[in-house]
């Protein structure tokens, strides 16, 4: 086997291998973003516009930084909200599981990064 062939063995087993870690454990953000779409949050809100419901954003600001926590904002979700941005209601999630609802909310306070 010559030097070229070889390298290009490696590159492969490398993009395999990268590949492989890549599929079976997304980054945290990627998976949150993944959990909004499946649960169709996506539909009332955006990153960084507010539609139906506020931005990622704006929630982010309103409690990350220690000014809520990840379990009010999941209650918070899964119960429905309204009064707190406007007069649009929010319907409650009771679809999504808790431990979905715990990372999303988790997501959202860290800036939805
Ligand atoms: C039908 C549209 C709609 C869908 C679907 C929706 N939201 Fe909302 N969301 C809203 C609206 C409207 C508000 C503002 C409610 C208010 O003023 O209290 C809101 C508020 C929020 C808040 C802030 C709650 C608070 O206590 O201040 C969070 C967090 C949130 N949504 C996350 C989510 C997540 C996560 C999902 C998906 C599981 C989701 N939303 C699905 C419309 C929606």
């Amino acid at each position: 086997m010559n030097t070229e062939k070889i390298a290009s063995v490696t590159a492969s087993l490398a993009l395999a291998l990268g590949l492989g870690v890549g599929t079976l454990w997304p980054r945290q953000a990627d998976a949150s973003l993944a959990l909004a779409q499946k649960y169709a949050c996506v539909a009332c809100h955006q990153p960084a516009t507010k539609v139906v419901g506020p931005s990622w954003k704006d929630i982010g600001a309103k409690y990350g930084d220690g000014k809520g926590t990840a379990a009010q904002l999941a209650a918070s979700i899964k119960a429905g909200s309204s009064g707190k941005w406007g007069p649009m209601p929010m319907p409650p999630q009771a679809q999504v599981p808790d431990a979905d609802l715990q990372a999303l909310a988790q997501w959202l306070l860290d800036g939805a990064k």
